[in-house]
């Protein structure tokens, strides 16, 4: 097949791992004669200091214009400034706004060989498998924002079918998974949340009565996600929520640097990235782990261009290099070789070999 994919290297060590998935998608593409045509385009402080803009309109455009997007990051001490007027960030959120990727899909897959990189005890991380759908185009994330000398204020509004919409993808996977849905909210707090489970509870009776459905306040969540995280299939919760919930329980896969994600909207084309930021401390010095971006372009696989086979191959290479022993520097153990950013990428490609 031909496709149309739009990098956004970003900035820290965004441009050092979407380079890595580019040359994964390049073996795929030679092993199974598909041609991937590539384009690359600012966004975040690069493209704050080349244009003053964090998402110029050429960027956009490129974006509508590709099959899919492959992002790496954005962000750094460099724009971070709490009275700058322009931020890496707001690139982000509005490429996701612009796109309408409302559902962000971030799996929990543990490799058991890493269990050794994770804070918690390996009888806990046994059988854990989980997706965490977090909704990405609304919700705080988005409100009205005020500031003045004295105080500060962010909006925080769900409508109906925001809700719907979300929790229909988060059940249709939960249905191709283990058929359990767990829905995060606040609800004895915030009214977003009340609307949130009046919706889902509503929803799920209606359209999914096959569903078992859990619903669980976002305090206890952070908990039972280390307490008992093998018991989670899928999860669907709100944008503030998902973005923290999230990068706990990347210490359940060892490591930030472990994680994937896509977000989709009602068409196929998607925006791929790794869930991990920018990692300013240790950019360009070819030290980041690659997994992340590299699962995110076998998500993109999957998702936007519909190579099932393909993805799953590249998931699998990803695998078989940990399981053979690759480790790049977040998740090595004592006695391990640290591979560099290249070093593990050319494992990966050597086992999709
Ligand atoms: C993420 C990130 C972003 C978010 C930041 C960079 C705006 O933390 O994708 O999880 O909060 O959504
Ligand atoms: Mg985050």
């Amino acid at each position: 097949m031909e496709a149309v994919i739009t990098l956004l290297p970003g900035d820290g060590i965004g441009p050092d791992v979407t380079a890595c998935a580019r040359n994964v998608l390049d073996a795929v593409a030679g092993k199974h004669g598909h041609t991937f045509q590539y384009k690359e385009a600012l966004i975040g402080g690069a493209s704050i200091d080349a244009t003053g803009d964090p998402l110029p309109a050429a960027t956009v455009d490129a974006c509508k214009a590709a099959d899919a997007v492959l992002l790496g990051a954005v962000g750094g001490p460099k724009w971070s400034d709490p009275n700058a007027a322009v931020r890496p960030e707001q690139g982000l959120l509005k490429l996701r706004s612009v796109l309408g990727v409302y559902a962000n899909i971030r799996p929990v897959r543990i490799y058991p060989e890493l269990a050794g990189a994770s804070p918690l005890r390996p009888e806990i991380l046994e059988g854990v498998d989980m997706l965490v759908i977090r909704e990405l185009t609304g919700g705080i994330y988005f409100g009205k924002k005020t500031r003045t000398d004295t105080s500060a204020s962010d909006l925080c509004e769900y409508t109906v079918d925001e809700v719907e919409r979300i929790v229909r993808v988060a059940a249709r996977l939960a249905g191709e998974r283990r058929g359990r849905l767990c829905s995060v909210d606040k609800a004895n707090v915030l009214e977003t949340s009340r609307l949130w489970r009046d919706v889902t509870d509503r929803l799920m009776a209606d359209e999914f009565p096959n569903i078992e459905v859990e619903t669980l306040l976002v305090d206890a969540a952070a908990m039972h996600l280390l307490s008992r995280p093998s018991d989670f299939d899928v999860i669907v919760t709100e944008n503030m929520f998902g973005d923290i919930l999230t990068d706990e329980a990347s210490m359940l896969a060892g490591s930030l640097g472990m994680l994937p994600s896509a977000s989709l909207g009602d068409g196929s084309a998607g925006l791929y990235e790794p869930i991990h930021g920018s990692a300013p401390d240790i950019a360009g010095m070819g030290i980041a782990n690659p997994c992340a971006a590299v699962a995110s372009a076998a998500m993109m696989l999957r998702h936007s261009l519909g190579l099932d086979a393909e993805a799953a191959a590249v998931e699998q290479a990803i695998a078989d290099a940990i399981s053979g022993g690759a480790r790049t520097a977040d998740i090595v153990a004592e006695g391990d070789t640290r591979l560099s950013t290249d070093a593990m990428t050319d494992e990966i490609i050597r086992c999709l070999n």
